[in-house]
């Protein structure tokens, strides 16, 4: 049941401080060490990955272009995330020397499913991220691990998104641990910023108002743009498809520093640019990224921590977050801009829990 939420899409964006600190404590122990003992995964296997594949569809596509920021900047290995139906058909260098990562809400993505079977007959490694135990995809790969948002219902992924980028920073820290490729302190204090995320998440999700403001004020537009850097890139690729598949607005993500390679053609009087900037070291030049599209007319609207106050100097409306650990802000940016798109979805009045054309497993290919 929808628990007096008037949608489920809204309902599950409120319940991911609950499905995050539920995947977080199913895998800490009472020293707050995370226990992946069931992956079989030794020190020697995990020594001899070369290389990790992240594989899968939609979202959790972009929740694994946070895993490959996590695994690359924590552990020290080499990752990239490939869309499934790509992969099958790229001849992907894999040896038993891989560990390939399928990550399905359903765990019944057909391409997804094809994929960890490519993977499997080339001999590599796999484990599996989904929130549906028993799944496919669960039975068939090598190691699983459960996101805990519970059942969703809502064709836009919400919850199940962020806490497969929780299970990402778990398992990079995990990596990272044993590979010994870092320090003690450092580990505490990553798993301490996860800890404290769902009463971010929830600080967010009291702002609510101040985001259906913003929803009013560009519902009307038939485009929009989200602009990113880094680990910022990869929050405005999952921002865009919210808006895309929920509120039908055509929306792009575009890497800040590819602005000027093209893209700063588009932008017009009045057209909405969601500037993301939760990185300290990437501050300065989303700043200037916003006043070059600000130039041309452009109403921005920024979402960074809630230090980075000078934003407000040149963004028409800012969504702040709270202040985190820059590594792991992208569990929280993300909400806000799950909520705009809600609210852009009602606004239009659509049908926002069964998108037109959409089907909540894709079964086929
Ligand atoms: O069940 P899966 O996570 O494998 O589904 C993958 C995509 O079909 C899914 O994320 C889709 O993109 C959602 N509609 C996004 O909100």
């Amino acid at each position: 049941t929808k628990a007096g939420y008037p949608h489920f899409m809204l309902k599950e964006i409120h319940e991911q401080p609950q499905g995050i600190r539920e995947t977080l404590n199913r895998r800490l122990d009472e020293n707050n060490q995370i226990m992946f003992d069931d992956i079989n995964l030794d020190k020697s296997n995990i020594d001899s990955i070369t290389n990790i594949y992240i594989i899968a569809c939609g979202t959790a596509y972009n929740a694994g272009l946070q895993g490959k920021f996590a695994l690359q900047k924590i552990a020290g290995i080499k990752a990239d995330a490939d869309i499934a139906s790509e992969f099958r058909y790229s001849d992907p260098f894999i040896d038993e020397n891989t560990l390939v990562i399928l990550v399905s809400q359903s765990g019944e993505t057909l391409d997804t499913l094809a994929a960890l079977r490519e993977a499997k007959s080339k001999g590599a490694t796999t484990l599996a991220i989904t929130n549906v135990i028993g799944s496919s995809i669960a039975r068939e790969a090598d190691n699983v691990i459960y996101t805990w948002a519970g059942p969703e219902i809502a064709v836009a992924s919400t919850k199940a998104y962020t806490t497969q980028v929780v299970v990402f920073y778990m398992l990079a820290l995990y990596l990272a641990d044993i590979k010994e490729n870092i320090s003690k302190e450092n580990y505490s204090h990553i798993v301490d910023e996860l800890l404290a995320i769902p009463d971010k998440v929830q600080s967010i999700i009291e702002t609510e108002e101040k985001i259906k403001k913003i929803a009013e004020k560009i519902k009307d537009n038939t485009n929009g743009f989200f602009l990113g850097r880094g680990l910022d890139y990869s929050i405005a690729t999952e921002a865009s498809l919210k808006m895309k598949e929920v509120a039908y607005m055509h929306t792009e993500a575009f890497a800040s520093g590819e602005l000027k390679h093209g893209t700063i053609a588009l932008i017009e009087e009045n057209v909405p640019v969601v500037a993301i900037a939760t990185q300290d070291n990437l501050f300065e030049k989303s700043l200037s990224n916003i006043k070059e599209v600000k130039a041309r007319g452009a109403y921005v609207i920024g979402v960074t921590q809630i230090s980075n106050r000078t934003i407000e100097e040149v963004a028409d409306e800012v969504i702040f977050i709270p202040e985190t650990d820059d590594l792991i802000a992208g569990i929280t940016a993300i909400v806000p801009l799950q909520l705009l798109a809600y609210y852009v979805s009602i606004l239009r009045g659509l049908d926002v829990d069964k998108p037109r054309n959409l089907a909540k497993s894709v079964t086929v290919e």
